[in-house]
Parts: C-alpha cells; structure tokens; sequence
C-alpha cells in the first residue's frame, strides 16, 4: 500500500501506549494457530483500536457418521491506544513473533479541518471473488477509512463466514480502519459483536473526521428479520413492541446528535436498508422506511444518505439530500426494474464509492469493478 508517511514511530504494544489490553496476548506460536486479523477500528485523531482474534478450537458437530458442521471458537484481543498524534503514520506488531503476520500501519486521522477522502462499499455477503476485486480497487485508492454499508456476511451466525470475510479484507484492514453498518444478514449475531469495536453502543454511533460527521443507524433492530416500522397492518404489535422502543430512541439519539452537530461542513448518514429502492417488491418498504423517519435529513441539511441492501447503484436526490445505494461489494446483482421520480443516476453493476471530503467542495464517485466511474456528485459545504 502507498502510504503518505509524515512521521513513522514503531509502537512496542507492550510498552506505555498500550492503556487497555482488554485480553491478554496469545502466547501459541503463530505458526501453529490461526489468526484473524490484525484489522484496524474506531479510529480518531489521537487514538485507534487493534483488533485480533486467535482461533482456539474447532467444535466438530455430526449427525451419525456425516459431520454436520465445524464450529471455530477465537478468542478476540483488542488493544486500545491513545495518545497518539493527529495525521500520522504509525507501524504495529500485535505479535512481536519476528513474522510479518501480526505487522501493519495506521494513519490517525487529522485534528482540524483538512481535505480527505474515504470509500464505501456494501453487501459482500457473497460472490468471494467480487468481494476481492472491490477491495483490491478500494486499497489502489487509498482510502483513510472503510465504511461498509451492511451486509458483510452471509449469516452473522456462521464463523466460517467471518473467516472469508476478514481473508479477503487482510490486506486492507490491517492498514485502514473498518467502520460497519448492521445488515439484516448479519443476523444481529454476537459475532459481529465480538468482531468489530466501533464507537458508541456501536448498533448506531457517530464520529467526526475533518469537517465532516459520520452518522451510522441500525435500521434493523433487535428484531433484524422484520423491523416492525414495517408492519403497517399490525400496527397495534408494533405501538406495544420492544423494537417501536428502539427505533424511536435511536430516531431521537439522530435527532439530537444532527441539532448538536450542525456546524458540521459535511454529513454522512449510513444505514443498511434504503431510503429509496428501484427494486419493485422493496418499493413499499423504503416509503414506510421514509413515513418512520420523516423529513429528518432535509431539514437538518444532510448532505447524503448511504444505504446498502439492493444490490446496485442507485442515486437519488430530494430536498437537497442525496439518497446513495451503494450495494455492489459481490452480492448478486438485482433488477432495477422500478424507477423512481427522485432518481438521478442508476446502474446494476459491482462498485464503490470514493468521497473526497473538501474545504469548500465534497465529490462522490461512484466507481465501478473494473475502474470506470459511474457518476460523479460534487457537493457545497454546508452552510
Ligand atoms: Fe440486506
């Protein structure tokens, strides 16, 4: 990776700027075990987490003489560190094995305001070698972080999954920060949980780099099979349900963060399922989507909503909002096949987004798997 060192500082892990090791350092060789990781999480101007998981045992379940399935159990490690400088490269060994396994670098985020840019993928549940050529294209961009729209795995349940996952994101991952959105397939699964640590109650969080507030929403909810702002019929279920609860004290946790956060020059809003689909059996389900959420994001000038789930790209535009579903990350590809009067731009193809955050400008390109830019959205700073 091309990385635009200003300063680098080699980190012993067991020194002082270790100040939370939440689980001891394995102590197998790594040649005898199997490791996930290290990946980079929950990044800030002066502090970043390294996440590792060390695979500890596989519990073999069969049904007479046919195994079943092979469960792998990790033992997840994170080290916090802070105190570290803004915009600055650092190299790290969460191993210190005199491998390149445990090794990588970061670049903490800059403290004022400076141009930047990140990328965006979504749904990489499936189709492995997509996944990989997105993430290969993604690396050549070299992107100061990740944000993956939702839908990272097939089932949230399954380790196996996890393990292609983190394969394929090895090369990124241990150099740029992975910031996630909850999908449907994820399954609210304690995986996921245990994977990834990300700001906040980390189901919905937020953080700021440069000029620009990054909002993450779980539109899936403890009940992530059938969010109950969808049924419209059983409404009476859904006044009473445990999930009405928790989307209405996220909507008011929103609501407060975009009134706290208004000087920000820049808002990106993330969450998995879309705001408006061009798939005809999803229609409804976006309209009920906007009936929950209101006019929450025109009215607080966001600058662009991402989503995920329909596996395309889809550009909408309403009230000064840009409605973004990027959803190409190898997920097979669905029909467009219900256009919408806010669509701008819309094509079934595997992509991602690069975002170049500016002073005065912001551009979004939509860039397809085989590098050709799909569409390019420039964006004022807000006001
Ligand atoms: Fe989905």
């Amino acid at each position: 990776m091309d990385m635009k060192y200003r300063q680098i500082f080699r980190l012993t892990l067991v020194a002082v700027l270790i100040v939370n090791i939440t689980q001891c350092v394995q102590d197998k060789p790594a040649e005898t075990t199997s490791i996930i990781g290290p990946y980079l999480q929950n990044m800030s101007d002066n502090e970043v987490t390294i996440c590792w998981s060390v695979k500890e045992g596989v519990t073999g379940i069969s049904d007479g003489d046919s195994v079943v399935q092979d469960v792998s159990q990790y033992r997840h490690h994170k080290s916090i560190i802070t105190r570290l400088e803004p915009n600055t490269t650092y190299s790290y060994d969460v191993l210190k094995d005199g491998t390149t396994r445990g090794q990588g670098t970061f670049t903490t985020f800059p403290e004022g305001i400076q141009p930047f840019h990140f990328t965006v993928l979504g749904d990489t549940r499936t189709r492995h070698d997509y996944h990989q050529r997105i993430v290969n294209r993604m690396i050549q961009e070299d992107p100061l972080f990740v944000v993956n729209t939702g839908d990272l795995v097939s089932k949230g349940n399954s380790m196996e999954d996890w393990e292609h996952f983190f394969r394929i994101n090895d090369s990124l991952t241990r150099h740029v920060p992975y910031f996630t959105v909850l999908g449907n397939h994820e399954q609210n699964s304690e995986n996921y949980f245990n994977f990834f640590s990300l700001p906040g109650n980390e189901s919905y969080y937020f953080f700021s780099v440069s000029n620009a507030l990054i909002i993450v929403l779980d539109m899936e909810g403890p009940d992530y099979s059938a969010p109950v702002y969808l049924q419209g019929e059983n409404e009476d279920a859904f006044w009473i349900n445990i999930s009405k609860r928790y989307f209405e004290k996220e909507k008011e946790w929103l609501e407060n963060i975009l009134t706290l956060n208004d000087d920000a020059g820049y808002i990106f809003v993330f969450f998995h399922p879309t705001f408006y689909s061009i798939k005809a059996s999803r229609v409804e389900e976006a309209e009920l989507r906007r009936e929950f959420l209101g006019d929450i994001f025109e009215r607080h000038g966001v600058t662009a909503v991402l989503n995920g789930h329909d596996h395309y790209y889809h550009h909408a535009e309403h009230g000064g909002t840009h409605y973004i579903v990027t959803a190409g990350g190898g997920a097979p590809l669905y029909d467009t096949d219900a256009i919408q009067p806010e669509t701008v731009k819309y094509q079934k193809i595997e992509h991602f987004m690069r975002i170049d955050v500016g002073l005065t400008q912001t551009t979004l390109k939509a860039i397809d798997i085989n590098g050709k830019l799909i569409e390019e959205i420039v964006v004022n700073c807000r006001e």
